[in-house]
């Protein structure tokens, strides 16, 4: 499968980039970055340093530094650290970003690969929404958007009703969803129900040294927030599963409701389930079979360096 991941690295897209490098699968085109857990720069960086580590020659374009219409917010330091990986020091990587921003990355790559593209976006999705505003065509040539976000019938994260990446730009998922493009959300309804804890971060590093070892020391400040913020061991599984929801779609159970999101007020970015004409239809990850997710992650990421 041909996939653009649009990432916020951030431990979890960490977990995710590399499970998509490993994954026989899936042939990961290239990376672009936006702000989310951290700034649009610290992500960039991320990202190279990630496909540097998985030693892939794919390229990284930078994307959008804010969300279309909310004023700057503040990343994410207090869930994945300053730096993005929790409190492993920043590396700076040897490449660079290609010159092309991600939306006309993401343009090019879906006119090129018209009908196979698949689009995974694990952080705000305002890279995709300025892609489909700049070629009308966009929305028909990708093959699927699968996106990691939401909280259709469970809490929030954020906020008691939203989940972190519709949040930060709720305009943008609901531009992404009136496109007509076929687009599944797979949110906190299933990936709060697939925990990754400690031990599951020392089995990598047992396995796969120099990946596993990293996710493990990266994990160390996010699990943290896990048990002393949320009250759990253990942290949930959002941007892999996204991954894996993108090529293994029988493993999930997906309903298609008609999805809005709320764009201001003290329910902003939540996704509402419509009734009538409002909202646009979406498939929504309501449950799945996550054990089989999970052995699925631990399996493919095991066969890392
Ligand atoms: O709510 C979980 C999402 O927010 C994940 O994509 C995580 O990386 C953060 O961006
Ligand atoms: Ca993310």
């Amino acid at each position: 499968m041909k996939l653009i991941i649009d990432t916020d690295p951030g431990v979890d897209d960490a977990m995710a980039i590399l499970y998509a490098a490993a994954a026989p699968e899936i042939d990961l085109l290239g990376l672009t970055t936006v702000f989310g857990n951290v700034t649009v720069e610290t992500a960039t960086r991320n990202a190279l340093r990630l496909v540097e580590m998985a030693g892939l020659k794919i390229p990284v374009a930078r994307g959008a530094k804010g969300s279309m219409q909310i004023p700057m917010m503040t990343p994410s330091a207090h869930v994945h650290g300053a730096e993005g990986f929790g409190d492993v020091p920043a590396a700076e990587p040897e490449g660079n970003a290609i010159d092309e921003q991600a939306a006309e990355y993401l343009v090019r790559m879906a006119r090129q690969h018209r009908n196979e593209l698949v689009v995974c976006a694990i952080g705000p999705i305002t890279n995709v929404a300025q892609a489909i505003q700049l070629d009308p065509d966009f929305a028909t040539n990708v093959k699927k958007i699968v996106l990691m976000g939401g909280a259709v019938f469970v809490p929030g994260n954020i906020t008691p009703v939203a989940e972190a990446n519709t949040y930060h730009d709720p305009h943008a998922l609901n531009i992404v969803l009136a496109s007509g493009a076929d687009v599944i959300l797979v949110g906190l309804d299933v990936t709060m129900k697939i925990l990754c804890t400690a031990d599951d971060f020392r089995d990598l590093e047992h396995h796969a040294p120099e990946f596993g070892g990293f996710l493990r020391r990266a994990s160390h400040f996010y699990l943290d927030f896990y048990r002393t913020v949320v009250g759990i061991e253990g942290c949930g599984l959002h941007d892999p599963a996204a991954v894996i929801a993108c090529t293994h779609p029988e493993l999930f159970a997906i309903e298609t409701h008609r999805i809005e999101v709320v764009e201001d007020g003290a329910e902003k970015g939540r996704t509402l389930v419509c009734q009538g004409q409002q909202g646009f239809p979406a498939g929504v990850c309501v449950g799945g079979n996550m054990d089989q997710i999970k052995a699925r992650f631990m399996e493919i990421s095991r066969t890392n360096p």
